[in-house]
């Protein structure tokens, strides 16, 4: 049997920032600042068409050089390559992790199991383009014979998040003759809300599943199965339902013709998946030339992390930034703050992601981690969350590193007073939370003494600023793609599997247990604990059982 490798907090590297954390509590953003005038220009990184800004973090130089050598001894390059090449690095999946094959131009080899998966990847992207192109232009047509006026996409997770992120991000550059609606949620409210005013000749369903197994999906699919077949009849499903998933058995069994589905392969993760067919409702909207921009914004980015030297690497300068503050400086949060209204959904996206990767507590070995993973993220487009939340990042007690997003162009035009006080906002709040307002400038200003404890601003809050021209298809393609990376870097630091997320199945599971109890006629033996078997008689009361 081989040894496992030692952990991580056990090496040489995590120790001297351990020293090097404790050394430097004192680090103050405003001294930092202060010493070193070349400091905005220094901590500075581009790539894929993206400008990141790190130079408003708690960090000096030999930070950088202590996290990069604990990024460099955890084998994140090692472990990248293998990932590249199509190693099963999800080993308790005992799967390869593609999803940057989902974006290698035509013609690149990625070999799984002999295979090279690239001309697959191409021919179902050829198939999405040739299937969008019949529906925008009107070849493809529903049973009665009119044209498609609405995509509905049926899908929860990484089925859904990631399409219905990125349609609202890029509404901008949607076919405004083609409604895009995302049903998620198993309460027939969701389902309610995206097909009230719908009409069943005019609707495309697109039913999203990567397994077409989950209940959530399947319920409402059968839902709007019934609203057409009610409309249409059941000869009409096949001209408004096609289907995207990996699992073609299911698919048939669904009662969706297979000629009618588009692939995608296990080694997709769903919460890496929108740039696959998942994301063909969001094809359908923006066209295929413009997903294909946007799949060339992920390979710059996979292309730039690839091969870019640390010191310069986006994906890995934020992943070690977080590592920073999760591991040393004990934050638990990590806050996504998009100065675009378009970037609404990025942050719940981004939950998934991040929250499903590297929420876990044994490491590969499956050994329990003794140092936090993943941090909880959250976050709102600014500036709405500055009238709702950064009061307790500004004056709270809690430590919440964040990124702020920002675009120099708007998307649309016209409206570019709006987009510079946007701007403006953004980096105030920046130059606000690192440097804050001091007693002595209170005063200066003539500020009641007993309220100079609460008018003064500590500062000394660290964030990152990602800035790109404007939020353009290819634009969000790197973004995703530098957050898709970001994850990877700190799943490999801590040596924790990013590619399952067992701890989704217990509740699936136990909620197939208790749904037929809710209805029952007879009360349910109570075979819960208390507290569940006590909810249970209570909701059964309320409605009369
Ligand atoms: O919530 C667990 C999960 O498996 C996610 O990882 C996934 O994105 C989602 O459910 C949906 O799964 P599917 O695409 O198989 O319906």
């Amino acid at each position: 049997m081989s040894t496992p490798p030692p952990r991580i907090e056990r090496s040489d590297e995590w120790s001297a920032l351990v020293r090097h954390a404790r050394a430097t509590r004192r680090t103050n953003l405003r001294d930092l600042f202060a010493a070193d005038d070349t400091r905005g220009t220094r901590l500075r990184a581009q790539g894929a068409g993206l400008y990141l800004d790190y130079a408003k973090n708690r960090v000096t130089d030999e930070t950088l050089l202590l996290l990069l050598a604990l990024a460099e001894r955890a084998g994140v390059t090692e472990r990248a390559d293998a990932m590249f090449r199509g190693d099963r690095i999800n080993i308790t999946e005992d799967r390869a992790v593609l999803h940057v094959a989902l974006r290698a131009p035509r013609g690149a080899t990625i070999v799984v199991d002999g295979v090279n998966v690239v001309p697959l990847v191409h021919d179902v992207l050829d198939r999405m383009a040739d299937f969008t192109e019949r529906v925008r232009g009107g070849a493809w047509l529903g049973a009665t014979g009119q044209r498609i006026r609405a995509v509905v996409n049926i899908g929860i997770g990484g089925s859904d998040l990631g399409p219905a992120m990125a349609y609202d991000a890029l509404r901008a550059y949607a076919e405004p003759s083609l409604t895009a609606r995302f049903v998620s949620n198993v309460d027939g409210t969701d389902m309610h809300n995206a097909l009230h005013d719908l009409d069943p000749a005019t609707t495309l369903f697109v039913v999203s599943s990567k397994t077409f197994t989950t209940i959530e999906t399947l319920t409402n699919a059968t839902t709007a199965r019934s609203w057409l077949v009610d409309a249409l009849g059941v000869d009409a499903v096949a001209r408004h339902f096609v289907a995207v998933s990996t699992n073609a058995i299911e698919v048939a069994a669904f009662g969706i013709d297979t000629a009618n589905m588009f692939a995608f392969w296990d080694w997709v993760g769903g919460r890496y998946s929108y740039d696959s067919a998942i994301g063909l409702s969001l094809m359908l909207a923006i066209g295929a030339d413009r997903f294909r921009a946007m799949l060339d914004g992920f390979h710059a980015m996979d292309e730039h992390f690839r091969t870019a030297p640390f010191a310069q690497n986006l994906p890995v300068l934020l992943g070690v930034l977080g590592i920073w503050y999760a591991n040393f400086l004990g934050a638990q949060s990590h806050a996504v703050l998009p100065y675009s209204q378009a970037l609404d959904r990025f942050p719940a996206y981004l939950q998934q992601l991040d929250m499903e990767s590297n929420g876990k507590s044994v490491d590969l070995e499956g050994r329990r981690m003794r140092i936090d993973t993943g941090p909880v993220v959250w976050g709102q487009p600014g500036t709405n969350g500055q009238h709702a939340f950064y009061q307790l990042i500004h004056q709270g007690t809690r430590l919440i590193p964040a990124d702020f997003l920002a675009f120099a162009h708007a998307d649309h035009d016209g409206l570019e007073v709006h987009h510079e006080l946007l701007l403006a906002n953004c980096l105030a709040q920046t130059e606000a939370l690192a440097f804050g307002k001091t007693p002595a400038t209170l005063r200066a200003e003539g500020v009641a003494k007993d309220l100079i404890p609460h008018r003064t601003f500590i500062g000394n809050h660290p964030t990152n600023t990602i800035l790109a021209d404007r939020l353009d298809p290819a634009t969000l393609g790197a973004l995703v793609a530098l957050y898709e990376h970001k994850v990877f870097v700190q799943g490999t630091i801590w040596g924790i599997n990013s590619f399952d997320q067992w701890g989704v199945e217990l509740g699936k599971a136990l909620a197939k247990r208790i749904e037929p109890e809710l209805a029952a006629r007879r009360a349910p033996a109570p075979v819960h604990d208390s507290s569940t078997n006590t909810l249970l008689a209570e909701i059964r009361a309320r409605r009369g059982l």
